[in-house]
């Protein structure tokens, strides 16, 4: 298939487009910023600048480049240092999520373009009642933190357009699996503690494992969502100490709820103490999908640990880490 990438320079779009190609597909990878240039060709993807909050440009850049598919893997998290304003901090991120989908969706559905894929967020979302690890059938949380609302609504206005046009909407766990994932420079400097009990349960994916499932989803009929998260979700009070020691940092502080919520605000505290994590069993039945690192257990390290990094260095060039690059 023709496959239009929406965000293809970003962390899981690197990891993507290599394994598009590798299953035989051409992939037009669009991008903001004319710094991603050199990164979409050297990946194999023809590159093609493009504001996705540009309705009339995406429109005439689908017309132009007729996909067979379409994915949509744009956000803009770069920054994200300031989870207390949590919707200001997600705001163009949330723009993406709405007036962006609804600009692909109608260029989609102009072109005649039936398969849509587009990524959302497991963590976090779920009612903060009963198990701890939620299915894509259980209730969201209907009564989110204040400071979240926005970024909540976002996400879910994206699962039911694409839903209703016919598409795939990709629940990621959190990612990691690259040096510059947001949670190392914050928990290698001590400044991310475990908040109270630290219950809260969060489930991760690692970026190749995330970008296996999108092809796979692309593969598939939809409408249809799925939690794309490894096989171990687990609590903050957890996982939290293997990222420091795989870091090479020193163990988290702990931090009593009050002085998580005075510093870093209501949404990051439930984030530490009420998450539900996510059951990948509805992606890996019908998606056939297998996982490289089913645990976070294994995959922090290989990610993390310098001996594993310098590993991964010494091996020959592949489509991994070409991605890498
Ligand atoms: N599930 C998760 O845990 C999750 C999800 C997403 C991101 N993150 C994390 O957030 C951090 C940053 O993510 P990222 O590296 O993917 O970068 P990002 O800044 O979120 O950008 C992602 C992609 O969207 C594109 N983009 C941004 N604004 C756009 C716009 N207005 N129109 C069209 N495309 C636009 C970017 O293009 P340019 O590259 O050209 O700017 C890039 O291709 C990483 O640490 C990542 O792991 C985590």
């Amino acid at each position: 298939m023709r496959v239009l990438v929406a965000g293809a320079s970003g962390a899981i779009g690197t990891r993507l487009v290599p394994q598009l190609i590798e299953a035989g597909h051409e992939v037009i990878g669009t991008h903001r910023s004319a710094g991603s240039v050199e990164c979409l060709r050297a990946l194999g993807a023809a590159p093609l600048q493009l504001d996705l909050l540009d309705q009339d440009a995406v429109m005439r850049a689908v017309i132009a480049q007729s996909p067979d598919a379409i994915v949509h893997q744009a956000t803009a998290l770069s920054n994200l240092t300031d989870l207390k304003n949590f919707d200001r901090t997600f705001h163009q991120t949330n723009l993406l999520r709405t007036r962006g989908t609804d600009a692909l969706l109608a260029a989609a559905r102009r072109t005649g373009v039936r398969r849509v894929v587009a990524q959302s967020y497991a963590s976090a979302r779920h009612a903060r009642t009963g198990a701890m690890v939620k299915a894509e059938g259980d209730p969201l949380d209907e009564h989110p933190v204040a400071s979240m609302r926005e970024s909540v609504a976002a996400m879910r206005y994206l699962e039911q357009e694409v839903s209703a046009a016919g598409g795939i909407a990709l629940r990621y766990g959190t990612f990691y699996g690259a040096e510059n994932d947001g949670l190392v420079e914050p928990v290698r400097k001590r400044q991310f503690p475990i908040a109270g009990d630290g219950a809260g349960v969060w489930s991760f994916i690692h970026l190749d494992d995330a970008a296996a499932a999108t092809v796979l989803a692309l593969e598939h009929e939809g409408p249809a969502i799925y939690n794309v998260v490894d096989d171990d979700p687990a609590a903050v009070r957890e996982w939290l100490p293997v990222l420091a020691q795989a870091l090479g940092a020193k163990p988290p502080r702990r931090v009593p709820r009050w002085l998580a919520r005075l510093f870093a605000g209501q949404a990051a505290l439930m984030m530490a103490t009420e998450s539900r994590g996510a059951s990948n069993a509805k992606a890996k039945r019908e998606l056939g999908w297998t996982l490289r690192f089913p645990s976070w257990r294994d995959g922090f390290v290989a990610a993390y640990t310098p001996a594993a990094r310098a590993h991964a260095a010494s091996r020959p060039v592949d489509s991994v880490s070409v991605a890498r690059t």
